[in-house]
């Protein structure tokens, strides 16, 4: 696995995926893709297969375990993006695992400093006492994450750390980082494995570049 250079703290390792050139593309689903109905069309380009979203994930559960041996933990996940990688993740620790959800919106331009985050469903349970490790599909700005860890500090848990599947340094405005990454990624608008281009392709096992219109052209990042 390619070693590049992340914000993580010595010793972690997080592998940097780039953009295939002319990697295998999604098959056309009958006629999905290439919609008829006058909308554009749409292709997502495999980025990082399943098969390696898994061994991934089996890496990153072991180091999660090993950092706390015997150590009851608390999954939180934001829906609806981070659920396949909890899902996931949670299977591959052993030990005792409890979990968690919460949903945010933003809203706003993502590109503004701060108060862009609204919470819309909190958690059921306290985290106090607890080893909580947050699950994020994606880290982009980290305003999503800036708002959780501060609203997680004031609850008092045990530990607090983040897991993210993917990581997207270049996008970053918050002063967040990640203390276990799946992927480094460039900055591409990505879908599949729970992220979704307007509610769709979550369910894709694979992650993905969008490509949209009828040159099929990426989607900008920041749309
Ligand atoms: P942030 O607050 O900018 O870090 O964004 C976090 C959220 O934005 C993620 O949890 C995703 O829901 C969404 N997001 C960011 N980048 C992408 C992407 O490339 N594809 C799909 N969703 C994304
Ligand atoms: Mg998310």
């Amino acid at each position: 696995m390619e070693r590049y250079k992340c914000a993580l703290p010595a010793g972690r390792a997080c592998a940097r995926v780039s953009v295939p050139r002319s990697g295998k593309s999604m098959k056309k689903r009958g006629k999905a893709g290439q919609q008829s109905s006058g909308k554009p069309r749409e292709r997502v380009r495999v980025l990082i297969t399943g098969g390696r979203i898994q061994r991934r994930i089996q890496a990153l559960a072991q180091e999660i375990r090993k950092d706390f041996p015997g150590e009851p933990l608390h999954l939180v996940s934001v829906l609806k993006g981070g659920v396949f990688f909890l899902t996931d993740l949670a299977r591959n620790i052993p030990g005792e695992v409890s979990f968690d959800f919460i949903a945010v919106s933003s809203y706003g331009q993502k590109t503004h400093s701060s108060g862009q985050v609204r919470l819309t469903r909190d958690l059921d349970s306290s985290i106090e006492g607890k080893t909580v490790i947050v699950v994020e599909d994606i880290l982009d700005t980290g305003m999503t994450l800036q708002y959780l860890l501060r609203l997680f500090q004031q609850r008092k848990p045990k530990h607090l750390r983040v897991a993210v599947l993917l990581d997207k340094p270049e996008r970053r405005i918050a002063a967040v980082r990640a203390d276990y990454v799946g992927f480094s990624i460039p900055n591409e608008f990505v879908v599949g494995y729970g992220l979704d281009y307007a509610e769709r392709y979550r369910n894709l096992p694979y992650v993905g570049v969008l490509l949209l219109g009828p040159g099929l052209k990426k989607k900008p990042a920041e749309d």
